[in-house]
């Protein structure tokens, strides 16, 4: 699986150390930055990875700032984008049962190294179930299209 993973400076330290992870587990790993951890406005980050997700660029998006809520409202921008702040692997798992979610977003500066790493592998392990919540992943598709039906 090819994996996108972006930061900003607050992820930083965090996606050096789950870059190194996912290459354990045997992931091909695309960084798009940021490289260091001087200041940098997330949505620099997040859009381009957002958009690789959207494109079949990458297979699946890994985007890492402060409390995760700036990388997830850049994300979720994105049409084709269903980018889940996961706090814990429970979460983590229901987003990708139920949402279908293609981004994880994780706040570096609320989890831990080991949670997140647990986090990533559960979303990276669990498939999407289908059923009744793939009629409601196509809503959230038509409602980027313009076209919801309520
Ligand atoms: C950076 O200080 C911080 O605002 C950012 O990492 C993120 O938490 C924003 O949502």
């Amino acid at each position: 699986m090819k994996i996108g993973i972006g930061s900003d400076h607050a992820g930083f330290e965090m996606k050096e150390s789950l870059k190194a992870y996912l290459s354990s587990l045997g992931m091909e790993v695309v960084d798009f930055g940021c490289q260091s951890a001087v200041s940098t406005d997330y949505p620099d980050i997040g859009y381009p990875l957002a958009k690789a997700v959207a494109s079949s660029e990458v297979d699946k998006g890994i985007l890492i700032c402060g409390t995760g809520i700036g990388m997830s409202i850049v994300a979720n921008k994105v049409p084709g984008v269903r980018a889940a702040l996961a706090g814990n692997a429970h979460v983590a798992k229901l987003s990708r049962e139920h949402n279908n979610a293609n981004v994880l977003v994780l706040g570096a500066r609320v989890i831990g190294l080991d949670e997140a790493k647990e986090i990533t592998r559960v979303f990276l392990d669990t498939q999407f179930a289908g059923g009744r919540h793939a009629r409601r992943v196509d809503k959230i598709t038509m409602g980027e299209a313009g076209r919801e039906e309520v």
